[in-house]
């Protein structure tokens, strides 16, 4: 009988504030202690040149949900978490949409029911509240948020789930209640409603022209009032898939002032330009998501929001269609105008390597802030207890990375249920190269060795706790 199961030996360990040489040994799951020389477990591995990181959690990825008549998603809960665990993650957070006039328990059970023995890493659901009618605010939210499900999110835009400013008060007042906490989609609905009509009437239908309808301003001014919103009703915030300095400005300057807003951007705002959504043809549909991707100035003040804490996620908002396909990007209608082309974009497996390589191999960030941004800050903002670091108690969700291996990022070589890649052709420098879940390998030298299944739901507690 050994005293561990595991030992990973000579690895360097990275958190959000260390980095140091020691070994990493796990019993039942956890983390049951770091030190020099242990040697005591049932299996020994070798993280000789690699760094041992906490899995990756992704706060903000959006699986099999409903997306409009004839449009499906491109992932399911298996395909989705198989994709993560490549990517290096071990936990995601996707969403539960409430329909109109649905009651929440209903919603989640259906979304329960999808994830349930299909998930390779674990999850946590948010709730989508489309509806805040009286009985979600008065009894069903409550209810949720005492069970666990203490994160939510509600949108400023979109046909059939904007929410007017005296329903978003109706929430933000529920979750100052409760202790949830409310993720604001930012983009002002009728400003795009406007642009969009206008454009469609100049005949400028083409996906590029999907930047067009939702210029910065209409993402700032959204940013703001969401803030202000907050600020009324004396309530933390998070702002979502921020996509450039106006909006980040926005956050930094509330932060300044005292107000706890939390940011979050992805990579598409630091990779993707709207002149992506140039290509021929439909070529541009593959890059539609919103906000936008913007331009080159945008890119460099998104880094500035993740260098100097303005934001504290860095999420994926993996959201994926296929291209080729008329249940996707290809869908008919939205070769009349993009008003109709799917939003979003996949990501779960590309997030970590792109932060990796742009971030931390080319200088812009330190290890310690990319384990932060990728892991540590998603469970401290979301309630996550014991995950999200390499300590002693702590699950034992593991990342190996090898820092100097180098790839392209290809369609061929992902995992997930899209027929492309936003960021094909890509140079990388740094890749996971094995993925631990609660002390068992799902991915192993770039193999597949967890089970569908081993995924398991997780309760949080009070978010910021
Ligand atoms: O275009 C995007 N981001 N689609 C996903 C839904 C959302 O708003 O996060
Ligand atoms: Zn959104
Ligand atoms: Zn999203």
């Amino acid at each position: 009988m050994t005293a561990f199961d595991t030992v990973i030996r000579h690895g360097t360990v990275v958190t959000a504030s260390d980095t140091y040489q020691a070994d990493v040994a796990i019993k039942d799951g956890r983390i049951g202690a770091i030190g020099a020389a242990i040697t005591d477990a049932a299996e020994i591995v070798d993280a000789s040149g690699l760094l041992v990181l906490p899995g990756g959690i992704d706060s903000h990825v959006h699986i099999s949900q409903p997306s409009g008549p004839g449009i499906v998603m491109a992932d399911d809960f298996e395909s989705a978490t198989r994709a993560a665990a490549f990517g290096g993650n071990t936990f995601v957070m996707p969403y539960c949409l409430q329909a109109k006039g649905q009651p929440l328990r209903e919603a989640l059970k259906d979304y329960h029911a999808l994830a349930q023995q299909a998930c390779y890493i674990d999850h946590s659901f948010h709730l989508i509240i489309a509806d805040p009618s009286e009985a979600v605010l008065g009894q069903e939210l409550p209810a949720l948020v005492a069970d666990g499900y203490t994160s939510l999110k509600i949108f400023m835009t979109y046909q059939d789930l904007a929410l007017s400013d005296f329903q978003i008060l109706g929430v933000l007042d529920v979750a100052r209640e409760t202790g949830a906490l409310v993720q604001i989609h930012a983009e002002n609905y009728d400003a795009i409603r406007f642009l969009t009509d206008k454009l469609e009437r100049a005949g400028q239908i083409a996906p590029y022209f999907h930047g067009r309808s939702r210029p910065i301003p209409v993402e700032r001014e959204a940013t703001h009032r969401a803030i202000s919103l907050a600020e009324l009703i004396d309530v933390p915030i998070v702002i979502v898939h921020v996509s450039n300095r106006e909006a980040m400005e926005e956050i930094r300057r509330a932060q300044m002032r005292g107000l706890t807003i939390v940011g979050e951007t992805c990579p598409q705002y630091l990779l993707l330009t709207e002149e992506d959504m140039q290509g021929l043809n439909m070529e541009g549909a593959k890059y539609v998501c919103s906000p936008p991707p913007r331009d080159k100035v945008s890119q460099q003040a998104c880094w500035e929001g993740l260098q100097r804490g303005v934001f504290a996620l860095f999420s994926s908002d993996h959201c994926p269609f296929r291209y080729d396909d008329e249940e996707g990007k290809l869908t008919p209608k939205g070769r009349t105008s993009f008003r109709w082309v799917p939003n979003g974009i996949p990501g779960v497996e590309t997030r970590l390597p792109i932060l990796f390589s742009e971030g931390v191999s080319k200088g812009r960030i330190s290890l310690n802030q990319f384990v932060a941004l990728t892991a540590t800050n998603h469970a401290k903002t979301y309630g996550l207890k014991g995950k999200g670091s390499i300590a002693i108690g702590y699950d034992a969700d593991i990342a190996l990375w090898d820092p100097t291996k180098t790839a392209k990022i290809s369609q061929a070589g992902l995992h997930h249920g899209s027929d492309y890649t936003p960021y094909e052709g890509i140079e990388i420098t740094g890749w996971p190269v094995a993925t631990m879940l609660r002390g068992r390998f799902v991915v192993r030298d770039r193999k597949l060795v967890g089970a569908k299944g081993d995924g398991r739901y997780v309760t949080r507690g009070k978010p910021g706790a």
